[in-house]
């Protein structure tokens, strides 16, 4: 990774958890349980190598269509998660942000997820991001309300609303993404931040997430670093 640029705000759509598990003759869950192992190593890797902001697709406000049961399952497994398998994000001094819509996620869910965010709020390595119950629709219509309210209440007026003050007032301030990367070969963004991936570069690689490891997040950097990126002007 020696003399590589590493993309300031990096965004992973982890996708084909359920097509893995399925290749190996197992419940979709079990690519699910698999993730989260390949999710740890990256977040360890990226903080080793510089990434200082992630943005994580977790959960879409669209997943709760799914079978109640593999809800079910992948809320109890983002409360272990956050709960019991994320002190290594203390180790490497990494802070995790949520993005996304509180309601309907369940009680216990909520309250690991408020623990997590109290718990690493005072690291500065790397950002995580997890958007969970997140869809970028949502996330423009909750902008606009909290935008209008401020009009109304007499804080701000309409010449302070430009492109600058939209992006800080998103779910989170953070800067734009760099580099969006979505798993197992689908060439779509499924409402994941549309507004902060204006001009980032896209990747898609065939893999299936459980299978993104350290190996495949270098073949994505080295990727990134032949892409030309000249945000709409000339070279
Ligand atoms: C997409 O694969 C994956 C999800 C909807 C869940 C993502 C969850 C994890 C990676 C677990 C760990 C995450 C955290 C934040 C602890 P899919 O089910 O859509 O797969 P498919 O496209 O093959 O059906």
């Amino acid at each position: 990774m020696d003399n590589l640029v590493i993309p300031n705000h990096i965004g992973i759509i982890m996708d084909g958890n359920g097509r893995w598990a399925k290749e190996r003759g197992m419940a979709r869950t079990y690519g699910h349980k698999c993730a989260v192992s390949t999710l740890k190593d990256l977040c360890i890797y990226m903080a080793d190598v510089g990434v200082k902001y992630c943005s994580l697709y977790a959960f879409s406000t669209e997943n709760f269509k799914r079978d109640l049961s593999e809800v079910n399952y992948l809320m109890d497994l983002f409360m272990k998660v956050f709960h019991k398998e994320f002190d290594f994000l203390m180790e490497k001094d990494v802070k995790v942000l949520f993005s996304g819509r509180r309601e309907p996620l369940p009680e216990k869910v909520l309250k690991s997820m408020d623990e997590l965010v109290k718990k690493t709020r005072d690291n500065n390595k790397l950002v995580l991001n997890i958007c969970l119950n997140y869809g970028f629709q949502s996330e423009i219509v909750d902008t606009t309300k909290k935008i209008c309210k401020m009009y109304k209440d007499g804080n701000i007026s309409l010449e302070d609303i430009d492109e600058k003050f939209i992006e800080k007032n998103l779910y989170q301030s953070l800067p734009p993404l760099d580099f969006v990367i979505r798993t197992s070969g689908e060439l779509r963004l499924s409402n994941f931040m549309l507004y902060q991936a204006s001009y980032a570069e896209f990747y898609f690689p065939k893999v299936y997430f459980p299978d993104f490891n350290r190996n495949e997040f270098d073949k994505a950097i080295i990727e990134y670093n032949k892409r030309d990126r000249r945000f709409g002007g000339i070279k």
